[in-house]
Parts: structure tokens; C-alpha cells; sequence
């Protein structure tokens, strides 16, 4: 099925937009990477733009609830997201913060600032404009419903909370001093957090596929995301 998505005309040569959304720790980054190789594809995490504008809240001293100060911090910075073919780089006002966004107080404060809407506003009309030619995976929280509504394929990735949890601890670096209860309270808050904010919270497209990876290992979820893209991609072309 996958082949004939390079004839002429097809959803491949019209460049596909593919979105992938879900809570923390369902493995949407290693699907996304997987499906973006696999289907010749950009993979674009949009997560780490809400973390580096995160860190740069962090850095300003502002509080995390004060929405006025971070719209005014947002209009003076220039975040850039670059493809790559493990992770995306990521540029902060010119700065390389791809190895500064990945713990935990960047972590929780990406989840708070990611409340407000002009910030969520400023960040959709970015993403759009990244992905606005297509042949892109993008991954999020709200692609499929706010940012790409018409993507060609949405993809919903969940897992039960433990599993995610459980999941995120054994990508600790080592020596690292967190308990498995710690990492899986902090993704419990994290996912209150993203699922009740009042804009664009975290819920499936009408039209996304649900894909359940509790029980499966990596290479079976990342098999079902390819069969679920290559389907709707087949659908569309029909
Ligand atoms: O995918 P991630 O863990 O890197 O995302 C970090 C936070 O950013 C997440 O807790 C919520 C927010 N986010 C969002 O609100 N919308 C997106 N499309 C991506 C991330």
C-alpha cells in the first residue's frame, strides 16, 4: 500500500500532512520519528517550542500565572524549530536550547505557559506556517484538532498512566534521584493540566484514529501508526 503512495498525484506527491496528538509519555516522539522516515516525511515536534518558551519565562523570573508579562515576553522572542533526523533543533531567539528543554522544572512550566491563549495562538500560527508546504509529522496536543484540522491523517496515541509513567522513568538519565511514584504523579498533573485548560485542550479530532499502545511494544505501535497513515492515505487518494 505504501508504494503507491509515490505515483503522481497521490497524497505523497500533493505533501502530506500527518498529525500525531496525545498525553505525555504515550511515545508520540519515537512514532513521529519513525513515521517521518518511513514515509519520507518532516518530523516537527511542537512541544518543544511551548518548552523553550518555557525556559525563557523560567530565565526572566516571571511567574508562570502571569499571563500579561508572558504575552509581553512572547513578543519579543523568536523561537525556531529545525528538523533533524533524531530530534528537532531548537532555537531560542538564536540560542541552541535543544539540551536545555528537556527536564523537569522546563518540563512543568512548558505544560503552565501552554494555558494561555495568545501564547497557544502566537505558537498555532507558527506551526502553521512550519508546516504550511505539507510532507511533515507534526506532534502535539491539539494538531489534528486546532493547528492542521485538515491534515490527511490524525492519529490520537494514548496509554494507560502507569504505563506512560513507567515509560518516562526508564528514559531517566542514570543516577538520576526520582522515584517511579514521583515521575507518574508529575505526568498525572501534567495530563489534569492538558486535558482541562479552558483553549484547545487535549481531546482526539473527530476524525482521529485512536491508538492505544498499552499493551504493544514499540515496534508494534509504530507498525499500527504506519498501517493507520498508510490506510488514510489510501482513503484520500480513492
Ligand atoms: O510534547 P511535550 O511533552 O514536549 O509538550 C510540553 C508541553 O507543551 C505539554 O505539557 C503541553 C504543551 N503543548 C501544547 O499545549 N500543545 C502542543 N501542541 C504541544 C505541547
Amino acid at each position: 500500500m505504501t508504494g503507491d503512495l509515490n505515483s503522481p498525484g497521490s497524497p505523497r506527491a500533493r505533501k502530506i500532512i500527518v498529525a500525531i496528538d496525545g498525553p505525555a509519555g504515550a511515545g508520540k516522539s519515537t512514532i513521529a520519528r519513525h513515521l517521518a522516515r518511513h514515509f519520507g516525511l518532516l518530523n516537527l515536534e511542537t512541544g518543544a517550542m511551548y518548552r523553550a518558551f518555557a525556559l525563557k519565562a523560567l530565565r526572566a523570573e516571571i511567574p508562570l500565572s502571569d499571563s500579561a508579562a508572558l504575552v509581553r515576553l512572547a513578543q519579543e522572542t523568536a523561537i525556531r524549530l529545525e528538523p533533524g533526523d533524531a530530534e528537532n533543533r531548537v532555537l531560542l531567539d538564536g540560542e541552541d536550547v535543544t539540551g536545555l528543554i528537556r527536564n523537569q522544572t522546563v518540563t512543568d512550566a512548558a505544560s503552565k505557559v501552554s494555558v494561555f491563549p495568545p501564547i497557544r495562538t502566537w505558537m498555532v500560527r507558527l506551526q502553521q506556517e512550519l508546516g504550511a508546504d505539507g510532507g511533515v509529522v507534526m506532534e502535539g496536543r491539539d494538531i489534528g484538532t486546532v493547528v492542521f484540522p485538515h491534515a490527511d491523517a490524525k492519529i490520537f496515541l494514548d496509554a494507560a498512566p502507569e504505563v506512560r509513567g513507567m515509560r518516562r522513568f526508564d528514559q531517566l538519565p542514570s543516577g538520576h534521584a526520582h522515584q517511579p511514584e514521583d515521575v507518574i504523579r508529575d505526568l498525572h498533573e501534567r495530563d489534569q493540566r492538558d486535558r482541562n485548560r479552558a483553549d484547545s485542550p487535549l481531546r482526539p479530532a473527530p476524525d482521529a484514529v485512536l491508538l492505544d499502545s498499552t499493551h504493544m511494544t514499540l515496534d508494534q505501535a509504530v507498525k499500527a501508526a504506519e498501517d493507520i497513515v498508510s490506510e488514510r492515505l489510501a482513503a484520500h487518494a480513492r
